[in-house]
């Protein structure tokens, strides 16, 4: 006899979102986790956190930035960076404790302290106070995330040169701050301290911005953060930097090779990507093995050794909170004997500045080398009466339909409250719409979603409104 159903490693979004299923489902279920708290890189260090911040810097910038007086509110604003970040704090402390009240509501044990596999079917956890217990589960999964990527001679003190942790909690507004990867940490992180007062660099190795993003969408994306002050030099590679009490000094040289130059920063943030977190995890204990980028395959959650499921950002796939809930779901409901499934295809991805940005599905890129024939139906957020009247016209919504069949394909959108409305199209997406069922479906007047049923319109060139 087992001492548990199911035993989850690490308490993120994977984590906690697969315990509470499991426990929905009337499996006896535990979740360890090592941190203070649940919530995983998520809610404690990820995209809470730096909405919360997101979410404020962007009121301060409208308030100090003329947006207000625009509007005809006259107020002179002055930043209390301490209570902006202790309001984040509360937020995310509140976000935690929620996880524990539903663990408590889906019956499912916290076992605190950190797990290690210890041969098939057993967990041993040390706890803080240096003990050690051993347990027992029919099935174990993995969901211990992943962290930051190191750069090879920028070392990370989180005082000067700081990951997105130390991104998320500084006690002042940086003079300059460098940020080393165009990527979404860099450019959402980037976003707020800029909106705060500091001027922003980034320093990016590839020649665009968020390499795998529809090229358009990309380009429109750079253009808006350009002119909203945010600095960019692509095609760069930082080879050194050495850090003082106050100043970054890096050494930068052309990706393509050439004559290296310094920039000197008050803060670096290293926002080059994160890499799977399997450290201690005893996987040797039951004969798994991490590829060469530190990841664990799976083939349809199976890790390959029977009982052990791998999800999350520890496993294939983008490593998004979100994909980690669908895999958390699927794998709870496998282990429970019904059909789990996740959808890959239809994963949508937000970068949270202004203007947002979401996608979803493939991008003209990908189905150009697919050689996949496709409509592409666009419409701007210029023609959108609701975003016209807000000022927020920069932007549009872009449809990628099959040239035969109309389904959908992929969207790609740039604009104000994009990420909440691309989930109009994840699904539409899912009952393998086509645009047209989209373009004839009535939508609301005035929101901003009426940008999505004109672009999909657009795709058969029957746009009204642009
Ligand atoms: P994690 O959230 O990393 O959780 C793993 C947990 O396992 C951790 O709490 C860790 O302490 C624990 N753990 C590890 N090893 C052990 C062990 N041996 N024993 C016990 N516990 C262990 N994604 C989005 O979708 N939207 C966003 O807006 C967004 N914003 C982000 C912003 C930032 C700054 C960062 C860094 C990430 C952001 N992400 C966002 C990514 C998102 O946080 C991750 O994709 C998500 O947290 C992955 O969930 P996970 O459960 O796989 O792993
Ligand atoms: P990223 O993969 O999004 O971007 C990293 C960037 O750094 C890329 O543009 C890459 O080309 C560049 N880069 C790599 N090595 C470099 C080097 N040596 N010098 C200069 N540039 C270099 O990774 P990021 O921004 O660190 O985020 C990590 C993960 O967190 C992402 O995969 C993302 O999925 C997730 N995340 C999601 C958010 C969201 O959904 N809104 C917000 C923040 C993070």
């Amino acid at each position: 006899m087992s001492d548990y159903d199911v035993i989850v490693i690490g308490g993120g979004p994977g984590g906690y979102n697969a315990a509470i299923r499991a426990g929905q489902l009337g499996l006896k279920v535990a979740c360890v986790e090592g941190r203070e708290t649940l919530g995983g890189t998520c809610l404690n260090v990820g995209c809470m956190p730096s909405k919360a911040l997101l979410h404020a810097s962007e009121l301060y910038e409208a308030a100090s930035g003329g947006e207000f007086a625009r509007l005809g509110i006259q107020v002179t604003p002055s930043l209390d960076l301490a209570q902006m970040m202790k309001q984040k704090d509360e937020s995310v402390t509140a976000l935690t404790k929620g996880v524990e009240f539903l663990f408590r509501k889906n019956k499912v044990e916290w076992i605190k302290g950190w797990g290690r596999l210890d041969g098939p079917g057993k967990v041993v956890v040390s706890a803080a106070d240096g003990s050690s217990s051993s347990h027992t589960a029919k099935d174990v999964i993995i969901a211990t995330g992943s962290e930051p990527t190191p750069l090879p001679g920028v070392t990370i003190d989180n005082k000067r040169i700081l990951d997105s942790t130390g991104a998320l909690s500084l006690p002042e507004v940086p003079k300059h701050l460098v940020v080393i990867g165009a990527g979404v940490i860099g450019l959402e992180l980037g976003s707020v301290w800029r909106r705060l007062g500091a001027e922003v660099t980034v320093l990016e190795y590839l020649d665009r911005i968020c390499p795998g993003m529809d090229d358009e969408t990309a380009k429109t994306f750079q253009r808006a953060l350009t002119k909203q002050g945010m600095k960019f030099r692509l095609g760069s590679k930082v080879t050194q930097a050495k850090a003082t009490a106050k100043q970054v000094s890096l050494q930068v040289e052309p990706a393509a090779g050439g004559a290296a130059e310094a920039i000197e920063a008050d803060y670096v943030l290293v926002a080059i990507g994160r890499r799977p977190y399997t450290q201690g995890l005893g996987l040797e204990t039951v004969g798994l093995q991490v590829d060469k980028r530190g990841m664990l395959a799976n083939e349809h959650l199976r890790s390959g050794v029977p009982g052990v499921w791998v999800i999350g950002d520890v496993t294939a796939g983008p490593m998004l909170a979100h994909k980690a809930e669908e895999e958390a779901v699927a794998v709870a409901e496998l282990i429970a004997g019904k059909a789990g499934e996740v959808n890959y295809d239809v994963i949508p991805g937000v970068i949270y500045t202004s203007p947002e940005v979401a996608t979803v599905g493939k991008t003209e890129e990908q189905l150009k080398a697919e050689g996949r024939a496709y409509k592409v139906g666009k419409f701007p957020f210029t023609a959108n009466s609701r975003a016209k009247i807000n000022h927020e016209t920069e932007g549009f919504v872009k449809v990628l339909a099959d040239e035969r069949s109309d389904e959908i394909l992929g969207v790609h959108m740039v604009g104000p409250n994009v990420g909440d409305m691309i989930a109009e199209f994840c699904v539409a997406m899912e009952f393998a719409a086509a645009s047209e069922d989209v373009a004839r479906t009535c939508h609301p007047h005035p929101t901003r979603s009426e940008a999505l049923r004109q672009a999909a319109m657009a795709v058969e060139g029957w746009a009204m409104q642009a």
